[in-house]
């Protein structure tokens, strides 16, 4: 999985191990304690009250975002929230319809079931999610060739949430079948700098203003990242500093670490120089720029292109990607003559 290997980059939003294991412990456990993502927190809380007084199942959720902004953890806390338990699975571990059909049928009433990477399930296994979010019902299949019956098979009411870092990906028949559908966004600089000290306090980390601005300046929009960033700043503190981050200490230990002001790192320099000193600035298409780098196509579209358009270094146009005036500026290039009228 491409998660594996960038999951060792140090600004990547995709889960490390060091990530699940440390993440649990500053990880909020209510929706009053989730910060940020205002709008997408308020549907949630009045869809869950409505379930609870009406005694029924929360409707089925589709979260949706680049990764790293809190998806696994918003689904736990709505399980908590709805007094339930959580089951969990991803697409890609789901190999044969039978898979599904074992957890579905193990779900009791009204409880959660998370299924992460919703949009990398096989064509034949998401089928039997259809009638099982509809109508709470699975089709078994007894017997074989003409002799086969199909005997449908009642479940619980449950709630399904499914999430995905690409929501492009997700069939219309799938997506039609959620009721509450809401797309994650990089968080407000205010609301890191709250996680950051809500983090720092939970693990007894010694940190100044400054030292929780340089990190929320440099974690890409991205919790994961921010406490990733904030664990490697407390290493640093311990070891070269009095054990205390200062904005100095966060500067200089990020700085090692190969991640700029901005939060880029080395590969999306390479991704930058490479448009705009091999392609000229684009248009060029995203397997191009995947295969100049030896990255995959994917791990592109997923983790370095939602951040750099996000700052405006890069545009995604129908001829393919460009790099925009302000990436010219942020690397010390000349704008060629025709990029001045396309800006
Ligand atoms: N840790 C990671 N994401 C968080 C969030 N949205 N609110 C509070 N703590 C977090």
């Amino acid at each position: 999985m491409i998660e594996d290997r960038l999951g060792q980059r140090i600004v990547s939003g995709a889960a490390a191990e060091e990530d699940l294991r440390m993440d649990a412990n500053v990880r909020p456990q209510r929706l009053s304690e989730y910060i940020g993502q205002k709008r997408v927190k308020e549907n949630i809380a009045i869809a869950i009250e409505a379930a609870r007084s009406r005694g029924d199942a929360l409707d089925h959720v589709l979260l949706y975002g680049p990764p790293g902004l809190g998806k696994t953890t918003l689904a736990q806390i709505i399980a908590n929230e709805l007094n339930v338990t959580i089951k969990t699975s991803a697409g890609p571990l789901l190999e044969r319809k039978g898979d599904l059909t074992a957890i579905l049928t193990s779900l009791e009433s009204k409880e959660v079931f998370f299924l992460d990477e919703i949009h990398r399930l096989q064509p034949a296994v998401e089928e039997v999610l259809y009638p099982a979010m509809e109508d709470f019902r699975v089709d078994l299949i007894i017997g074989q060739g003409p002799g086969a019956r199909i005997h449908p098979f009642p479940l619980s009411r449950f709630t399904l949430i499914g999430a995905t870092t690409r929501a492009g990906l997700i069939t219309a028949p799938l997506r039609s079948r959620f009721g509450i559908v809401h797309r994650l966004e990089f968080y407000d600089p205010e609301d890191l700098l709250i996680i950051i000290h809500r983090s720092a306090k939970i693990l007894n980390i010694a940190m100044d203003e400054g030292g929780a601005e340089e990190i929320a300046k440099r974690c890409r929009g991205t919790p994961r990242i921010a406490n990733r960033l904030l664990r490697r700043a407390r290493d640093f503190a311990e070891v070269r500093a009095a054990g205390r981050i200062t904005r100095a200490v966060a500067q200089e230990s990020l700085a090692m670490l190969g991640v700029d002001e901005n939060g880029l790192d080395e590969v999306d320099r390479n991704l930058m120089l490479a448009l705009i000193e091999k392609y000229g600035g684009g248009p060029v298409g995203v397997g191009t720029l995947a295969a100049a780098l030896s990255e995959e196509e994917d791990a592109i579209e997923e983790m370095y292109e939602p951040y750099l358009m996000q700052i405006g270094l890069i545009d995604r146009t129908p001829r393919g990607r460009v790099a925009t005036a302000r990436a010219y500026e942020y690397f010390g290039k000349e704008l060629p003559k025709r990029q001045t009228r396309l800006f």
